[in-house]
């Protein structure tokens, strides 16, 4: 990866050639301009990170060069750092209105250049692509808020009402939602309701423009899960300020659950593993079935073109779907022969038993319908609950397939293994009634790539 590029621009030799050589110590590329003038045409050569420069110079002052920097749409978005012998309040006033991300005095330089020129650059790489959904029925607005944001380096998309943003969020996952309240066919508040409930978005920060300061409506959207409250009118800067804060604050804790969840992950898959293989050395007919199973499934989810995140987590549920199993006792479990009613009722058992175990284990959460639904049946005739159709969750209809076809095509107690062709066959009758036709088709498909499948 490239070093950040930084232009810093000063009429004084010796001020360029320490602050280059502190820079260069921080692996930054510096290129050096004497006066406003050629610093301004080296950004219209080539991009920058960062500008540092002078207030004072012959020719056009720094001001001057931030106002042309913010002015020009192809560098309007990269940061600048005003340097400056003057600690004058107007001075320091004017620098930020001219743009500037930082003003810092030449005295205080030496402490101060370096963080600040590193929080400015972090913030730039945390910014860079960030996608922001922003909603609203004026257009007017749309058009204001998206030129605000994509000086400030965000990347914008539009929708102008609840419905259609829903539609778009759940395709492109945005980081950031800022919608507006009252618009037709789906107001903020159905919005705003809807995305919290939606897995892959209950994340993403919400940020609410209102034009009203109604308390009710903005106590009822924060409890709905809203991040924050803009009030029209609102000035781009607060926006860009809210909208930076919320990404760096969501950026943390995310990185912060990421690292908990997985180290958490890695204990709890040690665990689990001795437990699926405490349950496999208790039955040689089972042995390796529950990897088979896996393998399998997340190749039927690939050819659904489910999600990487989803094909992660069905890996994991197929892994422990019989996992309850361990909770049946031996004489039934190993039974070498049919099973009466009794005993089957205790087989039965296990998907729940499997859920139960997962139950208080907050990183499951996710699993457990798959794991507690892999014996139910599209017609309603499966267990533990009798679901039908639709009513059984996609992650389960997926993971039963896979688990019917290694349960069909290996040796048990009570049958031979039966062929590839005729278990095949078997599937294709059962995705009339029982098995999901379109997990079928897929899992057809599957076997038809691949002569292989079990590699
Ligand atoms: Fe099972």
């Amino acid at each position: 990866m490239l070093n950040p590029q930084v232009l810093v621009v000063d009429d004084s030799k010796t001020i360029r050639t320490i602050i280059s050589a502190e820079l260069k110590k921080h692996s930054i590329d510096v290129t050096e301009a004497v006066n406003a003038n050629q610093g301004l045409a080296c950004t219209r050569r080539k991009h920058f990170d960062l500008v540092i420069t002078d207030v004072t110079m012959p020719g056009i002052d720094g001001y001057q060069l931030c106002t042309e920097i913010k002015n020009n749409p192809d560098t309007q978005s990269t940061p600048v750092i005003i340097l400056s012998s003057n600690d004058k309040h107007e001075e320091i006033e004017k620098g930020f209105e001219v743009g500037a991300a930082a003003y810092i005095t030449k005295s205080r330089a030496r402490q101060e250049l370096v963080p600040y020129i590193k929080e400015i650059l972090d913030r730039a790489k945390l910014l860079l692509d960030k996608l922001v959904l922003v909603v609203d029925d004026s257009k007017y607005i749309l058009s204001v808020v998206e030129s605000g944001l994509t000086a400030a380096g965000f990347k914008v998309i539009t929708a102008s009402n609840g419905y259609e943003a829903f539609k778009i969020a759940s395709e492109i996952v945005p980081h950031l939602i800022l919608s507006d309240v009252t618009m037709p066919i789906m107001d903020g508040i159905k919005f705003c309701e809807k995305v919290q409930n939606h897995p892959s978005l209950s994340h993403v920060p919400f940020v609410i423009m209102s034009s009203g300061s109604d308390r009710r409506t903005m106590r009822e959207l924060l409890h709905k899960g809203a991040s924050a409250f803009l009030v029209k009118p609102f000035n781009i800067d607060q926006l860009v300020i809210t909208a930076e804060k919320l990404l760096s604050d969501h950026f943390q804790i995310i990185l912060q659950q990421r690292e908990i969840f997985k180290k958490e992950r890695t204990l709890l898959m040690g665990s689990i593993t001795s437990l699926i293989q405490a349950l496999e050395a208790r039955d040689s007919y089972t042995r390796g079935h529950s990897d088979t199973v896996s393998n399998l499934s997340v190749k039927i989810a690939e050819k659904m073109s489910l999600s990487e995140f989803d094909q992660e987590r069905i890996e994991f549920a197929a892994k422990l779907h019989d996992l309850g199993k361990i909770g049946i006792r031996d004489d039934i479990l190993l039974k070498n022969g049919p099973l009466d009613n009794e005993e089957f009722a205790k087989i039965k058992e296990h998907p729940v038993l499997g859920a139960d175990i997962l139950c208080p284990i907050p990183s499951m959460e996710d699993i457990i319908p798959a794991v507690l639904h892999h014996h139910e049946k599209m017609n309603g005739s499966g267990y533990p609950h009798g679901l039908s159709g639709n009513e059984i969750p996609l992650w389960a209809k997926i993971i039963s397939i896979a688990d019917v076809y290694d349960a069909l095509t290996t040796d048990r107690p009570y049958k031979k293994a039966f062929s590839h062709e005729s278990t095949m066959q078997f599937i294709k009758e059962k995705s009339v009634d029982e098995l999901c036709p379109e997990c079928a088709r897929a899992f057809q498909a599957v076997m038809r790539d691949d002569d292989s499948p079990l590699s």
